[in-house]
């Protein structure tokens, strides 16, 4: 599917905004991203979904030119970011992971000095800046010092300094990470209403609720390579559109092999169908109300105590944990 998409996306002028592909970055060794490819079109929201350490990061600082890959492609429209970095950032705007605004000035100052780095002046920055300050909800603390913010708030103004340029392509990296729940639906509203009004989107989160409301498509990453790619019904129905059976047993009354060697008896195979981890067993199914009942029935007919049960619907956790055997947030 990346291969199909990036031909594509390569072969046909100016059909997609961001193409990468094959994207490589050594830290020494150590190889942070190993040939990552995919491509955004003009106006999706596109996210990037991975577990700590994935190499989203460091695929998002090559993307806007913050540095440059050990090799790889990486164009914007016909602007090659990799050789021409500050012509692409003219029309990129991009929320770092780290917050990095002026602690002692107020939130409007921080934005004005912004707006003077895009080279905005006069009439139009004051227009930008009080626009940018309505879109993030800070107009009532426009004069008062970032430093006496909350992260949350704080982040909102980071957001605000990389749209103040109106840019075509917006990059957020885990923008939600750490804040208070006000300000990350704030943040949330304001990424989906900057979208509608055409913004294209890449979005980074290991937050899997996020990327499921916020992204049309899902390029899901780990250990630096893309692993599915697609729209989330995609994805739903690459993992044959299973729901999650989690069943938490009592910790004492159980024998992790004589389990697995049952249900292997029953017809799930154990290592695409059922997984275990301490005291949860998941099992994948289609139709579990099908199989629920003789799952519980099973175990507590050997004085298997249960402690919960729950049923959750095929999502991107899931889709995750089928391809991994780990949870995204391990
Ligand atoms: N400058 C660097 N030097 C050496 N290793 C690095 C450097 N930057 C990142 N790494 C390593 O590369 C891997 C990917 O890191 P990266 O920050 O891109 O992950 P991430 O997906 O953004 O994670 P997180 O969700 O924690 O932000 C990690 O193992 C990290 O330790
Ligand atoms: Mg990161």
């Amino acid at each position: 599917m990346i291969e199909r998409e990036v031909r594509h996306g390569l072969g046909v002028v100016n059909v997609n905004l961001l193409a990468v592909q094959d994207l490589r970055k050594n830290f020494g060794q150590f190889e942070a991203v190993k040939g990552l490819s995919f491509t955004v079109e003009k106006g999706e929201s596109f996210g990037l979904l991975g577990p700590n350490g994935a190499g989203k990061s460091t695929a998002i600082n090559m993307i806007t030119g913050l540095f440059p890959p050990t090799s790889g492609e990486i164009r914007l429209r016909d602007i090659d970011i990799v050789r021409r970095p500050k012509q692409a950032q003219k029309t990129i705007g991009v929320v770092p992971q780290e917050i990095a605004l002026y602690q002692e000035m107020s939130a409007k100052e921080n934005l004005k000095f912004w707006g003077r780095m895009y080279n905005l002046s006069g009439k139009k920055l004051e227009i930008s800046v009080d626009g940018v300050l309505e879109m993030i909800g800070l107009t009532d603390r426009a004069r008062d010092k970032v430093a006496d913010f909350s992260g949350g708030m704080k982040r909102r103004v980071n957001i605000g300094a990389a749209i103040l340029h109106q840019p075509e392509l917006l990059i957020m990296d885990e923008p939600t990470v750490g804040i208070d729940p006000q300000s990350r639906n704030h943040i949330l509203e304001t990424v989906k209403r900057l979208n509608h009004e055409g913004m294209t989107i890449i979005y980074t989160s290991h937050y899997m609720e996020e990327v499921e409301y916020l992204c049309e498509r899902v390029g899901i990453i780990d250990h630096g390579q893309v692993i599915a790619i697609g729209t989330l019904r995609d994805l739903r129905e690459s993992i044959g559109d299973r729901s999650r059976i989690m069943i938490m047993l009592d910790g004492e009354t159980f024998n992790q092999q004589e389990i697995i060697n049952h249900l292997e008896g029953s017809g799930l195979s154990v290592d695409k169908d059922i997984l275990f981890k301490e005291n949860l067993l998941t099992a994948f199914h289609k139709e579990p109300q099908n199989i629920l009942g003789g799952l519980i029935q099973y175990l507590t007919r050997d004085g298997i105590k249960i402690s919960s049960v729950e049923i959750v619907e095929p999502n991107l956790e899931s889709i995750f944990l089928q391809l991994t055997g780990r949870s995204l947030r391990d």
